[in-house]
């Protein structure tokens, strides 16, 4: 028999360490008792998990692109949902396109071909659970951007980086691989459940984002506790949305646990505050009212947030499944960033990983 897992790419990423903590902690709460059988998680990465893990959590270090390991994979795990983390940022995919293309698409491809082929194996659909982000989202100027109102799923999806390009076009095989896909031949009403959810900028107490083009956020934050001066790469009134990683995370599980007849989308915006550059350094400032906050603005990664809109509209999400953020911008600074950020800069005590089960 082989085992039941919930499988996590991308699992050594920022937003996959949060995850595996969190469905680790989650499954404690909800099944408290020792004989229960805990939620099996395999989690894949080129890189190794920095922190201990738990004990449901099988890591396999490795590519989504090595079509020989995720053979391997299906033949030792009965895989029951995906959550498909791995990619390249926005501004890393800029330097590296055909990297890009590589993992971000034909990576997708690649699992969702094991997807399809696990529900027909299962016959029950797997859930895909994909995060794509406001790239997809191509404003063409300035004017446009500041009087657009917050942004719908469906307006402006005109993306210019090789990120964004990459992200909608996988929403859309997405959606050609549950809703089309074979369904002629086999006569399935589906042959996977896809669900994808749109991320603003996300910033994380715990981990430094890599290669992406809303990293200045989390970096003017992680800089400041370290008593490090900061030259913010966009100029002060770019505006993007952000979330804290709580929320991702709750968002990306939320999303997978609501009912499929609940769903009238696959793919939905969700947000939580919006900031311009200089009123996130202000925040910044308030608790670190000595940090050196300047800003050197580089002409591609500033034009590239600039195409972004400065806000989402994520009724939908909210009228579907719920949705809602814990953390407004307040509350985000002041509960979960700067405290945990303190913490692991200047106590030097251990940093939890995990958030609490509430
Ligand atoms: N955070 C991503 C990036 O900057 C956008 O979703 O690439």
């Amino acid at each position: 028999m082989r085992a039941k897992v919930s499988l996590i790419t991308g699992a050594a990423g920022e937003v996959g360490q949060a995850l595996i903590q969190r469905l680790s902690t989650d499954y404690a709460c909800e099944q408290p008792t020792a004989a229960a059988t805990p939620r099996q998680i395999l989690a894949l990465d080129l890189n190794p998990l920095p922190t201990a893990l738990p004990a449901n959590v099988h890591q396999v270090q490795g590519s989504i692109l090595d079509t020989g390991l995720l053979d391997r994979l299906v033949s030792e795990y009965e895989i029951e949902e995906i959550y498909h983390l791995a990619a390249l940022l926005s501004t890393r995919a800029e330097f590296s396109p055909d990297a890009a293309h590589r993992v971000n698409v034909e990576g997708t491809l690649a699992l969702l071909h094991l997807a399809a082929q696990q529900s027909e194996w299962r016959n029950e659909p797997v859930r895909f659970i994909f995060p794509s982000s406001i790239a997809v989202f191509g404003l063409p100027d300035q004017k446009t951007k500041a009087t657009a109102p917050r942004v719908r799923e469906w307006e402006w999806n005109y993306p210019t980086t090789m990120y964004g390009c990459n992200k909608l076009y996988c929403e859309l095989l997405g959606v050609y691989f549950s809703r089309h896909y074979r369904q002629l031949a086999a006569d399935r009403p589906t042959s996977l459940d896809f669900r994808a959810v749109r991320f603003p900028g996300l910033v994380s107490a715990f981990t430094i984002p890599s290669g992406g083009t809303s990293d200045y956020g989390p970096e003017m934050l992680h800089a400041a506790a370290q008593r490090k001066p900061y030259a913010c790469f966009v100029r002060e009134d770019v505006r993007i949305p952000f979330m804290a990683m709580p929320d991702a995370v709750k968002a990306l599980i939320d999303l997978a646990r609501a009912p499929q007849e609940a769903l009238s989308r696959p793919v939905y915006n969700v947000t939580s505050f919006s900031l311009s550059a200089a009123e996130f350094r202000d925040h910044v400032l308030r608790h670190f009212p000595d940090a050196q906050i300047g800003f050197a603005p580089d002409l591609k990664r500033q034009q590239i947030v600039e195409t972004w809109p400065a806000d989402l509209d994520d009724s939908t999400a909210r009228r579907d499944w719920a949705w809602h953020p814990d953390y407004d911008v307040d509350r985000a600074f002041a509960e979960y960033l700067v405290p945990n950020i303190r913490r692991r800069y200047e106590v030097g005590v251990p940093v939890p990983t995990g958030d609490n089960c509430a």
